[in-house]
Parts: structure tokens; sequence; C-alpha cells
């Protein structure tokens, strides 16, 4: 039998070999990355990538259950994570604490992933404490979208780094076991991998990190408007449209289905 990766693990590989993550949301997706990555995130991107929505704002502890347990199901040996969606922890410890207790109850997932810095501090130790393995997430964090008022990089100006590094430092001292670092300059990402003992995992930060992660969909070629950060290591959006339009076209000219796709008649 296959075993898990846990979070103390991915905690371990701090300054080791990278940490390869991806982002997944369907069982069949998570199958196929399992034994190539260390951890697969059920990102709060589903409400984009799946949904079509303009934000990960309108996500919900509904639409994170599902997909965390898709996941869950579909993989073997990947730790899960499970976005905490946004409205679902920010007000209180307690609050925090009931919401990824059901998440982790609910999808089975090895643990949980909420975003902020120094506001989420108290929090992310008060679940730490009781047996919830938190995951941090600071720089761009899309969830804030509409007070920062865009999809914007951060720390391109050196008097903005000390409030990035102390949320940073705030999650680490807090006792996430991991911390993606999302949309930064480059040498602060760096930096910021220098000074947290948790590992970083990067997206949009730097190649120093002690992991990366890109959304599959993205990195795929499946999606079609994708940030500076993605690179393209698939074209799935051509190789989709091509079987499609070679289904169209023998749908149109009836030579689908062919006699090995129909059933006969039982010979009596
Ligand atoms: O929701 C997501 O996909 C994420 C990663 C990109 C870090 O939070
Ligand atoms: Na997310």
């Amino acid at each position: 039998t296959i075993r898990r990766i846990t979070a103390p693990e991915i905690s371990a590989r701090k300054g080791g070999e990278p940490i390869v993550t991806l982002t997944a949301y369907h069982a069949h997706t998570a199958a196929v990355a399992d034994d190539l990555v260390e951890l697969l995130l059920v990102g709060d991107s589903l409400g984009m990538v799946m949904h079509g929505l303009e934000t990960t704002v309108p996500v919900t502890m509904e639409m994170m259950i599902l997909q965390g347990q898709a996941v869950v199901r579909g993989s073997k040996r990947a730790l899960v994570v499970v976005d905490m969606p946004f409205g679902s922890y920010e007000e209180s410890p307690a609050e925090a604490f009931r919401a990824c207790a059901r998440m982790l109850k609910e999808t089975g997932a090895g643990a949980v992933k909420l975003e902020g810095g120094v506001r989420m501090g108290e929090t992310i130790r008060f679940l730490t404490e009781r047996g919830v393995p938190v995951m941090g997430h600071v720089g761009l964090t899309p969830q804030s979208v509409l007070t920062l008022g865009g999809f914007k990089a951060q720390g391109r100006d050196e008097k903005d780094w000390d409030a990035i590094l102390a949320d940073a430092r705030a999650v680490d001292e807090a006792g996430a076991f991991s911390i993606v670092v999302e949309g930064v300059a480059e040498p602060l990402g760096a930096k910021i991998t220098e000074l947290c003992k948790a590992p970083t995992i990067g997206i949009g930060a730097s190649a120093a990190c002690d992991g990366q992660i890109l959304v599959m969909e993205d990195m795929l070629g499946l999606t079609d408007r994708v940030p500076k950060f993605v690179k393209k290591y698939g074209t799935l959006r051509d190789h989709i449209r091509g079987a499609i339009q070679a289904y169209a076209g023998e749908v149109r000219d009836r030579s689908f289905p062919a006699p090995e796709h129909t059933y006969s008649m039982k010979k009596v």
C-alpha cells in the first residue's frame, strides 16, 4: 500500500530538493499527477477555472469540500491541501477552527491553506496547536482583491518589503508547515525563503523558493488568459479542440460510431 506524504514531511524538506506541487480539482487529474508531485492543492482558483467566476471571493465551503473529496479519492500518495474559502476563517480563531475541522473531517485532506500574514498569525497558531496543519499564503493574496483593487505583483518597491516580510515571519512563527509565496518581486521571494524556517512554495515568486506551484489547467495550456508567471508546459486547449473537431466531422459523415463501437444482436 502507498502511504500519504504528511505535512511534517513537507516541512522537513526545507532547503532540500525542491518540492513539486500542482493544483487539482478533480479525481482524474489528481490520479494522473499523484505520483509525479509531492503535494496537490485543491485551490479556490477552482472558482475561476471550473465555475467561470471573476475572483475567488464567491467560492463556498461546499464547493471546496466537494472538490476536496474528489481529489482525496483520486490520489494515494500526494499530500492533499484544501484552500479555506473567503469568509470561512477570518473572523476569529474559533470560527476558523470550526471551519477547518469540518474541512478535514469531510474531505479527508491532510492540511488546509489560508491567506494572510500578521493578521492571521494568532489564528494559525490556534489551529496548529489544535491539530490542524496549516499552509500559509502571503504576498499577492487573491481573496483580498476587492481591497487591493486588482491582482498586482507585490514588493516591487522596496518600501513595501517590511510589511510583506513581517507577514511571512508571522505565518512562519505561528507554526505554518509551509508557506505559499505568490506574485512578489523575485529578490523578495528569495529573501522570504531565506528568513522562514517553513519551506516556501513559490508562484510568481523565485526559483530560490523551496518548491513551486502552478494551477494545473494553466500549465497544461487549457485556460486561455494566464498571468505572466505561468509557463505553459502543454497545449491541452489545442488537443481538445482537435479531438472535438475530429469527433464532429465523424458524427456528421456517419463514420462514427463504427462497427467496433456498436452492439450486435445476441446469437441464438
Ligand atoms: O487557489 C490556488 O490555486 C492557489 C495557488 C495558486 C497557490 O492558491
Ligand atoms: Na487559492
